[in-house]
């Protein structure tokens, strides 16, 4: 939304067309009219469509469902796969580059696991990051990590954690309490429980090798002592891991979590499912994309799920003429919409440019932010 929507006169009025236009839109029917006061005129029935409570393009964290367009994030991984090797009792890594949808898949995992249809599981997601303020730490580290684990626990109606992390804390120390507190939860409900946990690798030395030392040393108790399953989430692939302490050298030469069985990756949209998240925005307002407007949106993202969603909320969106509902986007919208993004110099663009180490990314990314010339924004297919 700009300043200069609240400087128009008929913002308000605006405002509630949009809601019942939306009303409209969500079921199905983007012109029924009937809902709409006597007292709006015709010419402004048609005129707005810029909706607050539609689905949006989404650039802010996970995906939920019922507020963004989305591509179903357990379509992004091969979830037989995936269901293989929990129903296997596997421990494995799921890792991408920052932005790509892997807390999003995590929990749309979790929320497939806890329905029950995939079989009498009970799944908890955990996001380890704020532990990664403690370094290493570990007493804080673990702290945290537990506290989180509780939290997250509780938040699903689970309150077995929250009344005793404390306890085994103090009784087990830092080295033991995640261990002790898993074979606990574990011990307390015959449900098998699977085990998500986002972040692992904002963890650092001590603290990283704690964690992952602790879940080798239950992994043979499980299912019924410790978890059945534990998805390890994060940037790099941690097979790949060298642990070094906080003055730099290394502390465990190779992977410490060799249980680990399998590692997958998540891999940005393919072009088909660029389009698929872009006809959502198009079935639920009316907009078109224009064939050349379609085909710059992959060529400038090749598929990069963050930039995607970022470059398309701000065409249909945030700019003011991209709303008009009447009026197809345009490729100059997409690339207009490029400039206003580089221009931004939005968060995620630099978290991007910094921590995006692998090639096949750097030159997605890195054009779109140098600004760079033109030939340099056609990025040429997969490696
Ligand atoms: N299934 C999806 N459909 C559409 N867009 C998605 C999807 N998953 C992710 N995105 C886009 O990616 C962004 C980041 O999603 P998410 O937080 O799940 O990724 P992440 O890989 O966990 O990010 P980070 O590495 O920063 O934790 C979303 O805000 C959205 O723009
Ligand atoms: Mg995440």
């Amino acid at each position: 939304m700009t300043l200069g929507m609240f400087a128009d006169p008929s913002f308000p009025l605006r405002r509630s067309q949009e809601r019942l236009e939306c009303a409209g839109a969500r079921s199905g029917c983007h012109d029924r009219r009937r809902g709409l006061p006597a007292r709006i005129p015709r010419r402004a029935r048609r005129r707005v469509t810029y909706s607050t409570c539609m689905r949006r393009f989404n650039t802010e964290g996970p995906i939920r469902p019922e507020d963004h367009y989305h591509v179903p994030p357990l379509e992004r991984v091969d979830l037989d796969q995936i269901l293989d090797m929990i129903r296997r009792k596997r421990y494995f890594l799921l890792h991408a580059p920052r932005q790509t949808g892997k807390t999003s898949a995590l929990l749309a995992l979790r929320d497939l696991l806890n329905r029950g249809e995939q079989g009498d599981f009970r799944c908890e997601y955990v996001n380890v990051e704020a532990a990664q303020a403690h370094r290493e730490d570990l007493s804080g580290a673990m702290r945290t990590i537990l506290g989180a684990l509780a939290d997250h626990a509780l938040l699903s109606g689970d309150r077995f954690l929250d009344g005793v992390w404390l306890d085994i804390l103090s009784s087990f120390g830092p080295g033991g309490a995640l261990g002790a507190a898993l074979t606990r939860w574990s011990l307390a409900d015959p449900k098998p429980l699977v085990l998500l946990v986002d972040e692992i690798d904002s963890l650092v030395g001590d603290t990283l090798l704690s964690v992952l030392r602790q879940l080798r040393a239950g992994y043979e108790q499980r299912p019924g002592g410790f978890p059945q399953s534990v998805v390890l989430c994060g940037v790099r692939d941690l097979q790949d891991y060298r642990i070094r302490s906080g003055s730099g050298g290394m502390i465990a030469g190779g992977s410490p979590f060799n249980v680990a069985a399998k590692s997958l990756r998540l891999a940005d949209f393919a072009e088909a499912e660029t389009r698929k998240l872009l006809a959502q925005h198009t079935a639920e307002t009316g907009q078109a994309f224009t064939p050349e407007a379609l085909k710059m949106v992959w060529t400038q993202t090749q598929g990069q799920p963050w930039l995607v969603n970022a470059l398309c909320a701000d065409a249909c969106f945030d700019n003011e003429s991209g709303r008009d509902r009447s009026r197809a986007v345009t490729a100059a919208d997409v690339l207009d919409a490029r400039e206003r993004l580089i221009l931004s110099r939005r968060t995620h663009l630099d978290q991007l440019a910094h921590q995006l180490e692998e090639e096949r990314v750097r030159r997605v990314v890195e054009p779109v932010l140098s600004g760079g010339d033109e030939p340099r924004y056609h990025l040429g297919g997969a490696p």
